[in-house]
């Protein structure tokens, strides 16, 4: 068995290595190192049979890809995992490589890795960062035990188009609630210590803007001011690198004329400039290349030069790097230089994660048991956006269940399911045998469910839902599980229509015909647009998202009491797809309204307003918000208020403070989230709440990125239960 160089070198001086700091040891390997090797630190390839986006025809790509392992051509993998897959990629890599230096291996752990919890747009919902770091947590324990050290997560972009699929990957709209989560996930994903072998490398993704993608179309050209870039789109990923997040992810697309895989003022200027940010930078699957697609680059090497050009440390299955590094180092000094410092990156990276002292680190620990952390996160992420009383369902009450994703089990887990397997979800249905009648109504969608394929609708067949209603009429109640199946959103799955299917539609409207309390029970990865009837019929509507693994049992406590609704919207709804992008922190533009001519911004046929507003989400009880006082404190202003529990049953809300900002020479939303804090009170009983809101959070960038201090001019402070209520405090700054 032939030792790597390096393994050789490194063994004998393991342990007194291990005293010298990083980046004296990420040196003496660097020494060691080959142009070729240097490249082939930078090469990521997809595992031999998985895969999350195009992939060559055949198969005679597996031995290419083999043959540069073994000469030292592949830094790290993606989409391998199982302890005995990646220990054998490990061993040709560490006894069959020159310079034996270990592979790491990433995976999109993007809401859990086996054990799914609710996609990450659900866990927003939950405005809990304790309960959202701890499911990034158990997404890391149960997926390094499967030998992966790294995951693609979490995705940080901002995003007001619900046409875009990939909005169930986020934290939704709001780069303050955005940054908060941010910082959590990346906690929880990489612990306190990198090298525990029990903690994910975070991946901050993806930069940047790809959220504002024109007309939600994933994929497409982004469109957004540099207002928006730097007040919006970066602080997510500025408090991502603070938080100490190990590593990046380009966009796919491109903005301002460039593709953000060769926006090296993008990357040079804000994220390793100006956010400081010294870790690896990796292409999404196959950008680089796509910049001739774009229509960027030339060629494959003309891509390759521009992304390292930009600073992109790891080509994620392009290629190019592997094609054409070490032809663009020797022909040009500046690119030796930029090759060097990409490995230095990885391999600094490398040495954080432990595996260059213990390759096989992450191929021993046993896999925990992380349901009851889905569960929890499952019960915080519901979100309850209307309730006639008729919830929660009272012991007793003869429940009659159906609607096509009453007894889903794949569909709820989300479209990032990469790893957990089919069929593995508890439903709804199951969660409540015994308890409530099911019977099913007509299939949501016929023929194959795969991550990488079209989904096909049901569009005519109602014959089950007659037979369901019929066979339910004795019921005191009725829940129709209904909404998107979990590969209608998610990427490549942008929708310009966001109506319930018409086979859903038609379940629904004869369900109301019957005069029962119809409650729905809506499975989406995004806001969805409900027409008024729909709203107005049901006496209740929860939005459950995709609820992950644990969802059946999570919605039923929900939906009976045993649980309180506890969610809030991280998006805004909209009434119609025709306002779209629609968020709670626009402009007040030069015309707001209403008025009574037409020479003010609105729509002839719509409504300004959303449908359910950014941080609505209504629980089992009342609160009521009294005697709103903003006093001056040594870091800016404190805002107390009093709120009390005016129902039965206790419950919790979240306290959200919002600013105003008017007349200093900028433009600022209307109102922006500045802080929140979430409240438990039992019935009848009363709390006074502070939320600190320091100066510096009144500052936001201009249109050049410098920071503009709100030194002067009207502040409006509102403290409420969302972004459409709440007590108002104003003052006039010096
Ligand atoms: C995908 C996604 C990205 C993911 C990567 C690896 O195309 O855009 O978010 O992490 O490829 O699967």
């Amino acid at each position: 068995m032939r030792f790597g160089t390096f393994l050789f070198l490194a063994l004998p001086l393991a342990a007194a290595a291990q005293t010298k700091p990083v980046a004296a040891r990420v040196d003496s390997v660097l020494a060691l190192m080959t142009l070729e090797e240097l490249v082939g630190q930078t090469n990521q390839y997809n595992g031999f049979w998985n895969a999350t986006g195009p992939m060559p025809a055949g198969n005679e790509w597996v031995a290419a890809r083999v043959a540069a392992l073994k000469r030292g051509g592949v830094g790290s993998v993606l989409n391998v995992a199982g302890v005995d897959e990646v220990r054998a990629l490990q061993k040709v890599a560490v006894e069959e490589t020159r310079m034996g230096i270990p592979l790491i291996f990433g995976l999109d752990v993007i809401h859990g890795y086996q054990t799914l919890t609710p996609i990450p747009l659900a866990e927003a919902a939950s405005w809990d960062l304790e309960a959202i770091k701890n499911s990034a947590r158990a997404a890391a324990r149960e997926a390094t035990a499967d030998g992966i050290n790294w995951t693609f997560a979490p995705m940080v972009d901002i995003s007001r188009d619900p046409r875009w699929g990939r909005v169930m990957e986020g934290a939704g709209e709001d780069p303050f609630l955005g940054s908060r989560i941010a910082e959590a996930r990346v906690r929880g994903f990489q612990g306190a210590n990198l090298s525990d072998p029990t903690t994910l490398a975070a991946c901050l993704k993806h930069f940047a803007g790809y959220g504002f993608a024109v007309a939600g179309r994933d994929y497409h050209t982004t469109d957004y001011s540099a207002h928006t870039l730097y007040n919006w789109i970066l602080p997510p990923f500025e408090a991502g690198v603070k938080a100490g997040a190990a590593t990046v992810m380009n966009a796919f697309s491109a903005a301002n004329g460039i593709p953000a895989t060769g926006d090296s003022a993008l990357v040079w200027g804000e994220l390793r400039g100006r956010m400081g940010f010294d870790g690896v930078l990796v292409s999404d699957w196959g950008s680089i290349g796509e910049m001739t697609a774009h229509g960027y680059a030339a060629d494959l090497r003309d891509a390759a030069d521009r992304a390292l050009a930009a600073g992109c440390d790891i080509d994620m299955e392009s290629d190019a790097y592997l094609r054409y590094g070490v032809e663009l180092a020797r022909r040009n000094p500046t690119d030796s230089v930029r090759i060097r410092e990409a490995a230095r990156r990885i391999l600094t990276l490398k040495f954080e994660l432990g595996v260059m002292d213990d390759p096989y680190r992450y191929c021993g620990a046993t896999k925990p048991d992380v349901r009851p952390d889905a569960y929890e996160m499952a019960v915080k992420s519901s979100v309850l956006l209307k309730n006639s009383g008729v919830l929660p369902l009272a012991a007793g009450v003869h429940v009659g269940l159906t609607g096509p994703l009453a007894a889903e089990k794949n569909g709820v887990l989300g479209n990032w399911r990469v790893s957990a397997k089919d069929q593995s979800a508890q439903s709804l249905a199951e969660a409540v045998a015994g308890q409530w009648t099911y019977v099913a109504s007509s299939p949501h969608s016929v023929g194959q469910e795969a991550f990488h394929a079209e989904l096909t609708l049901n569009q005519t067949d109602t014959r089950a839902n007659d037979v369901a209603l019929k066979a339910l009429r004795k019921h005191d109640v009725l829940v129709l599980a209904v909404g998107e199946h979990g590969n209608e959103s998610g990427e490549g799955r942008s929708r310009t229509s966001l109506r319930i299917s018409a086979v859903q539609q038609d379940l629904i409207r004869k369900a109301y015909a019957t005069g029962k309390q119809v409650v729905l029970v809506v499975y989406a990865g995004r806001p969805l647009v409900l027409e008024p009837w729909i709203r107005d019929g049901a006496a209740a509507i929860l939005w459950a998202w995709q609820p992950g693994t644990m969802g059946g049992s999570a919605l039923a406590d929900v939906l009976t009491g045993r649980r309180e609704a506890y969610g809030r919207l991280p998006m805004t709804f909209p009434r119609s797809e025709g306002q779209i992008p629609l968020s709670y922190d626009g402009y007040s533009t030069g015309r707001p309204g209403p008025k009574p001519e037409v020479f003010w911004s609105h729509y002839t046929d719509e409504s300004n307003t959303p449908a359910y507003p950014f941080g609505f989400g209504l629980s089992y009880t009342s609160f009521e918000y009294r005697d709103l006082v903003v006093t001056p404190s040594a870091q800016g202003w404190t805002a107390s208020v009093t709120v009390r529990n005016t129902g039965t049953r206790a419950g919790s809300d979240v306290v959200q403070l919002y600013v105003g900002r008017q007349g200093n020479g900028q433009l600022y939303p209307v109102k922006a989230l500045k802080g929140f804090k979430r409240l438990t009170l039992e019935p009848g009983s009363e709390a006074r709440v502070s939320i600190e809101l320091p100066l510096e959070a009144l500052t936001q960038r201009d249109g050049q990125g410098r920071n503009v201090l709100f030194a002067h001019g009207t502040l409006t402070v509102t403290v409420g239960p969302h972004s459409q209520d709440g007590l108002t405090w104003t003052t006039q700054m010096p």
